[in-house]
């Protein structure tokens, strides 16, 4: 029994604005995703990964990875779900045996190794699907079409949600069996057909590279994690 990883990669990368795929922007020498994908491996519980490529790029991104035989590439689709949906379905080709998979986004490059094993653990443990979290530490308000505040909602119960999310791969193979549309992540799917969710704590390391801004904080993280 294996733990696979399906790591979507086929963004375009448009609010970066590098001009080219985001998963191809080098941090200090080193593309976002072949941190990504050594990251997961280098946790030493995912014994396989399966990458979706933008679908013009799949050997450029091939060759970036060629050094990890564990990585497989396969073409991503127009939408992040699309991307996700063919890595799954490349599992039962590249890794037969896995019980377990994971969905880790490119961008989220400095994720700790700890947190990648607890996420692991935990669907190991029982649990069907498992997200990292962290507090919301702003205040959130509810406002109205005109911009004016409705409501300050309890923030004490929510959470912003991370990546690596792990699942019993049935359980992810449901969700997008049953998924009708896009969604902003792959625990949503698992919502949608009842199914429950645990969380576990997440880290701050592993921000989601979105913006410029996020590519500096990204290389004070190399700074002072030396990862
Ligand atoms: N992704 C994907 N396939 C898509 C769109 C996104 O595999 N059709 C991946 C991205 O490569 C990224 C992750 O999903 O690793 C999260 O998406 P996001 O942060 O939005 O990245 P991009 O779509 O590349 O960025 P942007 O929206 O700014 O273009
Ligand atoms: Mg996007």
């Amino acid at each position: 029994m294996s733990v696979v990883a399906l790591v979507p990669a086929a963004g375009r990368g448009v609010r970066l604005g590098a001009g080219m795929p985001k998963a191809l922007v080098p941090v200090n020498g080193e593309s976002l995703l072949l941190r990504a994908v050594r990251g997961l491996l280098a946790s030493g519980c995912v014994q396989h990964v399966v990458v979706a490529a933008p679908a013009d790029q799949v050997e450029v991104v091939a060759a970036e990875l060629a050094a990890l035989p564990s990585a497989h590439v396969v073409p991503g689709g127009a939408e992040r779900t699309d991307s996700v949906r063919r890595a799954l379905d490349a599992v039962e080709r590249v890794a037969p045996d896995a019980r377990v998979v994971l969905v880790h986004d490119a961008a989220r490059a400095f994720t700790p190794a700890s947190m990648i094993r607890d996420v692991v653990a935990a669907v190991e443990q029982g649990a069907p699907a498992v997200i990292p979290v962290l507090p919301v530490t702003d205040t959130i308000k509810q406002i109205d079409d005109a911009g004016d505040v409705v409501s300050t909602v309890d923030r004490s119960r929510l959470r912003a949600v991370q990546t690596p999310q792990g699942f019993a791969i049935d359980v992810l193979r449901e969700a997008y069996a049953a998924a009708g549309d896009v969604a902003t992540d792959d625990a949503g799917l698992v919502e949608r057909v009842g199914g429950k969710v645990h969380t576990v704590d997440g880290h701050p390391h592993a921000l989601k590279i979105t913006t410029a801004f996020d590519l500096a904080v990204a290389e004070s993280v190399l700074a002072v994690a030396g990862v």
